[in-house]
Formats: structure tokens, C-alpha cells, sequence
């Protein structure tokens, strides 16, 4: 067989919609999944999360596996997320950490010097084995409905260590970053090599895609970016190459960094709603996927002002290499979870202008 003819067998042996977009082959509809679609928009998700905290709920596989299953059942989107949190590989090797609802992720004792570095030490497949077991059983639930696996960007995960909690402008973190280059890299480094063994213990697992969260990096200007970050994004999404399943990389803010954050090496890039995704395409160019960009609050929009904002971002999305439907961020909590199960019809069916 020639190589192009086994790359056509390969090709056509891809059905899933979201893992065809997400290589640039034609899907038989454009695909959609939601950030955030396991989580409070979901009267169930309420239910079952009554008293248990969200850390507690993270590692226990029985809860895993059925949040991550509830909007897949309900709008019939065409991936799953696994239920967790960027922070969980903090904690799975002791780092001191809670969630705080309302608030996000909050840090005991910040890391601010090289001594604290040794709490960050490798995470090892026992650390995460409920998780592991969730993302098997998942897998089996699943049939052909790809899982992504995921892990908070190393900026990102930085920020949380860094600041102790949730920041607006970020300043310890960047105080650190440019007062101290050197425990900065060397904080990113071991942020990295976490970040990389969580999303290759989900792909060793079954997970047929990764998204690797920076969603704080539109904090940095374009020259921070490549000097402190890109680099240690590159190194996680490098450590999971061989794994073979499409690499996707989102940010919020991003619309001055999508070319450098493409250049990280992902296969997809998430854009967020601030930029036109006709835009966000040229500058992310013609060798990668796109993923997004709805505004998560035309979700509160009349159905028909939805829709055609919808139709305008599927419409874009052709002249990419590939294109999977989903918001500019995260579902917010109060969205309406019928209107989604509604838009996931409506991309279904829409037809794009060839
Ligand atoms: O459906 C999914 O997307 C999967 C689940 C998921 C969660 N967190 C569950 C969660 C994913 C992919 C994340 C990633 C995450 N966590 C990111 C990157 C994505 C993004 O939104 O930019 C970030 C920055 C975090 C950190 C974090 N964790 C925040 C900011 C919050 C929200 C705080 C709040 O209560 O408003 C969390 C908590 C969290 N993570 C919740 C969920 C469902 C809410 C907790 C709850 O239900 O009580």
C-alpha cells in the first residue's frame, strides 16, 4: 500500500465528528461540546453534588464517571469532558488546596521560594488511580463519544500556586516572574512535567483528546508570553505528541497571543468570543484547528439572535483547517440547560455555506 493510500484507510477509519474536525478531516456535521457543560447549569449535577465538596467529588470514580456522563445524555454533544479540575493534580500529590465554591481554587501556603519547589514533586499513576478507573469505566460508557482528558496550562496552575487563590491582575505571580527568572522557570518546569503525566495517564486510560487550559494567559503581553510561558506550554503539549490524539490549547483574552500560542504546538486552538473567528483563523494560520467561539451569554439571547450568531461562527469556521463548535469560555452556571441541548440540534443541522 502506498503512503497515501494507508493514510486514507486511517482517515476514513476516524468517525467521530469532533475527532475529525480536530485532524482536518471533513466531519459528517460540524461537532460541539461545551467548557463547562459538566457542571451547575445541570439540575442532576446539583443533585448528586448536594454535600459532597467539589475535591472530594473529583476523586471518587462513581461521580466522576456519572457527572461526566449527565450532559452527554442530555444535549447529545459530540465529546465528553471528564469531570475533574485543573488543580487535581495539585492535590493528588499533596499539595494543600481546597475549592471554595463561588471563589475557585484556593492554595494553604503559596509558593514564593525555591525551598517550596520540593512540594511539587512528580505525580506518580497511584496518586490518580479513582481517576484512571473513572476515565476507563467512562470509555466503556462512552461507545464512540470521544473523552477529552484535560490539565490546567502551567501560567495557569502558576497563577493559583503563586497568588493562593483567584487574582484579577495576577501580580504576584508576575512579580515572581520577572523578579525572579530563574525559580520561575524553574516552577513552570515542574508545573509542566505535572501537567504532562495528568494528560498522558488520561490518554494511557482512553482519552481520545487533551485540552491543555491557559485560561489566564491573555494576562501576558505577546513578548511576556514567549519569554516566560510558551515554552513550558510547548514542553506539555511535546511530552503527549507520541500519544497520538489531537492536542487542544485554549486561553481566555488571547486575541494578541493566538499565533504564538498556535506556535506551542497544539493541534486545535480555542478562541474566545472577544475575536471574529474569521480573524482568529488567519492569525492562527493553516495548519491548525479551531475550537469555539460563541458568547457564553447569547445563551440569554432571544433563540433567534442565538442562532444566527451560531450560524455566523459555523459559517466562519469553514475557511479553517478544522472547526469544532463550542463557546468562547465556560457554560456560566445560571445558562438555561434546555437552550443548550437546543443549540447542539441547531449546529447539528445547520449547513454551512460551501
Ligand atoms: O465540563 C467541564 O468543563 C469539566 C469540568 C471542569 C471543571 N473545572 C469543573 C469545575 C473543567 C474543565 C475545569 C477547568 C478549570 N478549573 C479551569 C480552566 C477552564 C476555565 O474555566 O477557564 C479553571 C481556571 C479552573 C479553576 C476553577 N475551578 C474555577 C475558576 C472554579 C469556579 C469557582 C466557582 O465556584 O465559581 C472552579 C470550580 C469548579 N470546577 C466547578 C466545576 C464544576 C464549580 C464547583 C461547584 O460545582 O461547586
Amino acid at each position: 500500500m502506498t503512503n497515501d493510500a494507508r493514510a486514507t484507510e486511517v482517515d476514513s477509519a476516524i468517525t467521530s465528528p469532533f475527532l475529525r474536525a480536530c485532524r482536518g478531516l471533513e466531519p459528517q456535521h460540524t461537532p460541539v461540546w461545551f467548557m463547562r457543560q459538566a457542571g451547575r447549569s445541570l439540575p442532576e449535577y446539583l443533585r448528586i453534588r448536594e454535600g459532597v465538596p467539589m475535591l472530594e467529588s473529583c476523586f471518587r470514580t462513581d461521580m466522576v464517571v456519572e457527572i461526566t456522563m449527565q450532559p452527554v445524555r442530555r444535549h447529545g454533544v459530540d465529546a465528553a469532558i471528564f469531570f475533574s479540575d485543573i488543580v487535581v493534580p495539585l492535590k493528588a500529590i499533596g499539595v494543600d488546596l481546597d475549592i471554595v465554591a463561588g471563589t475557585g481554587p484556593v492554595v494553604a501556603d503559596p509558593i514564593r521560594s525555591v525551598e517550596q519547589l520540593s512540594a511539587l514533586r512528580d505525580l506518580e499513576p497511584d496518586d490518580v488511580t479513582p481517576i484512571t478507573d473513572a476515565v476507563r469505566a467512562l470509555v466503556g460508557e462512552l461507545g464512540d463519544t470521544p473523552l477529552i482528558g484535560f490539565a490546567g496550562a502551567p501560567f495557569t496552575l502558576a497563577s493559583y500556586l503563586v497568588e493562593g487563590g483567584p487574582s484579577r491582575d495576577h501580580r504576584r505571580t508576575k512579580a515572581l516572574m520577572y523578579g525572579d527568572p530563574d525559580l520561575w522557570h524553574a516552577l513552570l518546569g515542574r508545573i509542566a512535567a505535572i501537567a504532562a503525566q495528568f494528560l498522558r495517564l488520561q490518554v494511557e486510560a482512553g482519552a481520545s483528546a487533551v485540552q491543555l487550559f491557559d485560561s489566564w494567559a491573555g494576562t501576558l503581553s505577546p513578548a511576556d508570553y514567549d519569554t516566560y510561558v510558551r515554552p513550558h506550554s510547548a514542553a506539555v503539549l511535546e511530552a503527549v505528541a507520541d500519544l497520538d490524539v489531537p492536542r487542544i490549547h485554549f486561553g481566555v483574552d488571547t486575541g494578541e497571543l493566538l499565533s504564538r500560542m498556535g506556535e506551542a504546538g497544539a493541534d486545535v486552538i480555542g478562541v474566545d468570543w472577544r475575536v471574529p473567528l474569521a480573524d482568529a483563523i488567519d492569525r492562527i494560520g493553516p495548519d491548525r484547528a479551531v475550537q469555539g467561539n460563541l458568547d457564553p451569554t447569547l445563551l440569554f439571547a432571544p433563540t433567534e439572535l442565538l442562532h444566527a450568531r451560531a450560524a455566523e461562527i459555523i459559517d466562519a469556521g469553514r475557511a479553517a483547517k478544522g472547526h469544532v463548535f463550542n463557546l468562547g469560555h465556560g457554560v456560566l452556571p445560571a445558562t438555561d440547560a434546555d437552550a443548550l441541548t437546543r443549540l447542539v440540534e441547531f449546529v447539528h443541522a445547520y449547513e454551512p455555506e460551501r
